[in-house]
């Protein structure tokens, strides 16, 4: 059995939520990409920010306190977390992570109420998939913010070699193929997501340089013609959908893989042989919170889906952090 933690390490999970909030509102606040340009004073910061000194100065100690910025005789300065990650003029801007935490934060507050009713508690909508652009655009950023831990891990984690074409099916914005693709200059990949998310794509696409080599497909991947592809690749979908859909989907993917080819799943599942992954049951209360349809998948589920769907050599793999691989190969007949 572990030693119990300290009244410290309870405090610490008490008030974790502070930590949270003070950077999801400095990011809101762009604070960060205002720092990029040069340090300042805490008056500058108000006076540009229009804000309170006195709760601000709270805030920017708290930054420092959290090692984000830095203070000294010229003002505070962005340490080289927020001036790699959270400077919107920076390639590799992840502040889209805070802006759909700060969407889910209020209904973190109404978790009891899920316990006792099983109802979610927020409406699906404030992801983006019904046609409100904005928050489209703040679950898309986000999913680019996994896609920058799980990204080069994959593109690792494969031998690409002796592959040429790669569908991300619900790949988003392109985050996870991108990452694979620059690591792979080879490969030609295509993006298959709702209709809606093709501006947002072609944004990064062009960002990175990489638009002649990543397609976007817009569609349904539960009703339309699949791409062919040597890999496909289903990242973060088995938890939003129940069993059927799952099957389904697992499914379709194998039917448009060529034969030969390989299919992956990529997603926060609970590996019984890894307790780490234990993890993956806060991310499912998160999903849970508005999706009604969202359930906890293991390795152990997946791997049967890739059978039934007539994949051999199923295997599964650690990835990075609670992340897990489920892969199996479309035999050539
Ligand atoms: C949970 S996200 C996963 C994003 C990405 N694959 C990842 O690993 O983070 C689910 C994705 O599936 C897309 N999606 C949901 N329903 C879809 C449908 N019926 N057809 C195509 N894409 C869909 C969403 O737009 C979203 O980008």
């Amino acid at each position: 059995m572990n030693a119990p933690a300290g009244p410290a390490d309870l405090f610490q999970a008490a008030t974790a939520f502070w930590h949270s909030r003070v950077l999801a509102v400095a990011v809101e606040l762009d604070l960060f990409s205002l720092l990029a340009t040069g340090p300042a004073s805490l008056e500058e910061l108000c006076a540009r920010l229009r804000l309170h000194p006195q709760p601000t100065e709270a805030l920017l100690g708290g930054l420092c306190a959290i090692g984000i910025l830095e203070h000294d005789e010229h003002g505070y300065r962005n340490g080289p977390t927020a001036a790699t990650w959270l400077d919107r003029a920076s390639p590799d801007y992840l502040g889209g992570l805070f802006a759909l935490a700060g969407w889910q934060f209020p209904l973190w507050t109404r978790l009891r109420d899920l316990l006792e009713t099983g109802q979610p508690q927020g409406d699906r909508a404030g992801l983006g998939f019904d046609g409100d652009a904005l928050a489209l655009r703040r679950f898309a950023e986000t999913a680019e913010g996994l896609a920058a831990d799980c990204g080069p891990a994959l593109a690792a984690a494969l031998d690409w070699s002796a592959v040429t074409s790669v569908v991300d099916l619900g790949g988003a914005r392109g985050g996870t193929l991108a990452t694979v693709l620059a690591a792979h200059s080879h490969l030609v990949g295509t993006c298959f997501d709702i209709p809606a998310m093709a501006p947002l794509f072609d944004e990064l696409a062009g960002r990175l340089g990489l638009a002649e080599r990543m397609l976007f497909r817009g569609g349904d991947f539960f009703a339309d013609v699949l791409p062919p592809a040597e890999v496909y690749l289903l990242g973060h979908l088995m938890s939003d959908w129940d069993e059927e859909r799952c099957t389904d989907l697992v499914a379709r993917a194998a039917e448009a893989l060529e034969p030969g080819g390989t299919l992956v799943v990529l997603d926060s599942l609970i590996d019984p042989d890894r307790p780490s992954t234990a993890r993956n049951w806060l991310v499912n209360l998160n999903t849970q919170l508005v999706n009604p349809s969202g359930s906890v998948r293991s390795t152990v589920d997946c791997a049967d889906w890739l059978r039934s769907a007539g994949m051999s050599g199923v295997q599964v793999r650690a990835l990075v952090g609670s992340e897990s691989l489920v892969l199996g190969t479309k035999p050539r007949r």
